[in-house]
């Protein structure tokens, strides 16, 4: 299992300066240092965080892969053909929210993610769909021709240690499995962290997961270099 970190919390300790300082290209560089496969960047559309320059510089200066997470817009779509990332992640986007809240109704807009993901894969960009465990959204984004499909972890890593945490395990296990099924690739993510995220070993294939604010709050305490490797050994 690979490991992709999201350095959005980077840039979001930089803004609140309004400086150069933390920068996200430096700490994109310690992560793919020290085990990332990939560097994760949600430019929103309030730029709240990771910023066009950021993009556009990160995309250029990285040595792994860049997986752009964006929303489902005109604007996104014509953004990401310029980059040019190696992929892009469908998500969902609530100005108000403080982070992706749930994941992507691919199932209630079927032809709309066709049209909008159709010139990105013809641009040779990888697909991949921010989406929760349920079956009817899984099945859905098969049609799609999404090559990737990431498993919204957020509610299994709430349960962790509760009495839910089986029926969310089983949610994501379950959901992988039929993805695998139709053929497609299976990441997760969000919530994960050093303590739970030792189950996803039990899902068979998963092929990557997306981390950031676990691995950003203990750089912290112990350096980015430390945090990313010590939950890069836990991942592989
Ligand atoms: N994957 C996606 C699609 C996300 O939106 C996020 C959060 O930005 C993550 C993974 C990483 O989540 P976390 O920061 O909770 O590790």
């Amino acid at each position: 299992m690979l490991l992709g970190v999201n350095i959005d919390h980077v840039a979001t300790l930089r803004n609140a300066r309004g400086g150069i300082d933390p920068d996200p290209l430096l700490a994109s560089k310690i992560c793919e240092q020290n085990g990332a496969t990939s560097i994760t960047t949600h430019l929103r559309e309030d730029r709240r965080h990771i910023k066009d320059n950021d993009v556009a510089i990160i995309s250029k200066e990285i040595s792994t892969r860049l997986n752009l997470e964006m929303a489902v817009t005109t604007e996104m779509g014509e953004i990401a053909l310029k980059i040019n990332p190696h992929s892009v992640c469908l998500v969902p986007e609530k100005r108000q929210e403080v982070t992706t809240e749930g994941g992507l109704n691919v199932a209630g807009q079927l032809n709309k993610i066709i049209n909008f993901i159709t010139p990105l894969k013809e641009a040779g960009i990888v697909v991949s769909l921010f989406i929760d465990p349920c079956e009817e959204q899984v099945i859905a984004s098969a049609k799609t021709g999404a090559e990737f499909i990431e498993l919204h972890t957020g509610k299994y890593s709430l349960a962790y240690g509760s009495l839910d945490e089986e029926k969310e395990f089983n949610n994501l296990l379950h959901a992988s499995k039929i993805a695998q099924h139709y053929g497609l690739k299976v990441n997760a993510g969000h919530g994960l962290n050093y303590q739970n995220v030792h189950r996803m070993h039990e899902i068979p294939n998963l092929y990557e997961l997306n981390i950031g604010h676990s691995i950003i709050s203990r750089a912290i305490f112990s350096g980015l270099d430390n945090a990313v490797k010590e939950m890069y050994e836990l991942v592989k």
